[in-house]
């Protein structure tokens, strides 16, 4: 048997969700790229299309985003649940909490048969964002703001976070996001997900592991590091000593390499035009100006190893020139990947195999038991 460390370059599954070309810097959602999807769709298209595998008709678009914003409201146990955690608790970690606990007030937790399955991930997909509004503002001390129906997904969640109506411009920058994060291959998380539901486990344990694998400062967490390291950096100018400062210390930039890419990821592509765009827009310039200081300096220093900007480093200037606060970058991304997750969830309970893999032992064999008295 062969062994490869962090299971790299391991192929453990089928999927017809998404296509990553890691050479060529290609990622495809059902054979659309990824490019073509951000500027033409929306994020509950993009999601309909990941779960049907086809794009909506206009009266399925409909009912879809009808039957989601539907759902927006949270249940009130959770909404209890919510308003007695902790105010200073990390909201990825009030997220996982608030997810399993959705598991406890559905009377059938454990069904996995496909419709059901499918009818819990929409409950997630549209209360989730709610959860993340409603725990911001409750631990702000602000009046939770009560989901508006007649929004997508991109402009409700700004609206119950902020408590004003978002630009037309802001809502379609989110909106774009969600897109650009909805699915990405095997992925450590999307492995996660895919790993609790093979055990036939249920959706609720399986994207709460997911939001706990995405936290990581390797996976999701790193648009949070991003931000950190832009805001450590006095200016521009400063950007390039503290890049080389950072490799000299062997010390990782948040937000370049990828196991699989090794060129540029192409939805770092997208997100860095419309990081300059709203850059501009908000007067913000210097943390765009920061970015691209750090990737001309590490394009000159560690290109060689394959070593690009992911899809977390210009998603860090576009996330704050939206107006969110920091610690709910990575928050907004499981609002995005719980499409992704949800679809892989229903291709692996399609097509079931328990996940099983094997290890190589490298300890001692044939120990004798010390009893207690005698160690
Ligand atoms: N900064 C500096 N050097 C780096 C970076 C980085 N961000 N990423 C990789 N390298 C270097 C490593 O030091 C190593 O160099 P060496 O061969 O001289 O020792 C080489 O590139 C290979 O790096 P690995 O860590 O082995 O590559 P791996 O495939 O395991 O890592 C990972 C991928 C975890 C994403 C890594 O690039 C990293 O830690 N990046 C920073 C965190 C980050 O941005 N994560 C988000 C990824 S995208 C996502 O999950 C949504």
């Amino acid at each position: 048997m062969s062994y490869s460390k962090g299971l790299e370059g391991v192929v453990a599954t089928e999927t017809k969700i998404s296509f990553i070309d890691g050479e060529k810097g290609v990622l495809e959602l059902i054979g659309i790229p990824i490019g073509e999807l951000a500027s033409n769709s929306s994020f509950e298209e993009s999601v309909f299309f990941l779960w049907n595998g086809r794009l909506p008709k206009k009266a399925e678009l409909a009912d879809f985003e009808s039957a989601i914003r539907a759902r927006y409201d949270m249940p009130a146990y959770i909404s209890q649940l919510v308003m007695s955690m902790p105010k200073d608790a990390q909201p990825m970690h009030v997220l996982r909490t608030a997810v399993s606990a959705m598991g406890l007030i559905d009377p059938k937790p454990n069904a996995t048969d496909l419709p059901s399955v499918r009818d819990k991930a929409l409950t997630l997909l549209a209360v989730t964002p709610t959860i993340l509004g409603a725990f911001h503002r409750y631990r702000k001390g602000l009046p939770i703001i009560a989901p508006d129906k007649t929004l997508p997904i991109a402009a409700n969640v700004l609206y119950m976070i902020s408590g004003t109506k978002p630009t037309p411009t802001m809502a379609k920058a989110l909106d774009v996001c969600l897109v650009l994060h909805t699915d990405h291959g095997l992925n450590n998380s999307t492995f996660s997900a895919r790993v609790v539901i093979s055990t036939l486990s249920d959706i609720y344990s399986a994207i709460t592991a997911a939001i706990g694998s995405l936290r990581g400062p390797l996976h999701g967490g790193a648009n949070e590091g991003v931000m950190v390291m832009l805001n450590e950096i006095a200016s521009p100018e400063a950007a390039e000593q503290y890049t080389l400062d950072k490799l000299a210390k062997k010390d990782k930039i948040m937000g370049f390499g990828h196991r699989v890419y090794k060129s540029y990821d192409p939805r770092a592509t997208h997100l860095k035009v419309l990081a300059k765009q709203l850059a501009q827009d908000t007067g913000n310039m210097a943390l765009y100006d920061k970015s691209t200081a750090i990737e001309k300096t590490m394009a000159t220093a560690v290109a060689a190893k394959g070593i690009y900007p992911n899809v977390d480093f210009y998603s860090a200037t576009t996330y704050h020139c939206i107006g969110l606060p920091l610690d709910l970058f990575t928050p907004m991304f499981v609002v995005g990947r719980i499409g992704g997750w949800s679809a892989h969830i229903l291709e692996q309970l399609a097509d079931n195999r328990l996940f099983r893999p094997d290890v190589d032992y490298k300890g001692p064999h044939d120990v004798r038991y010390t009893p207690i008295d005698k160690r």
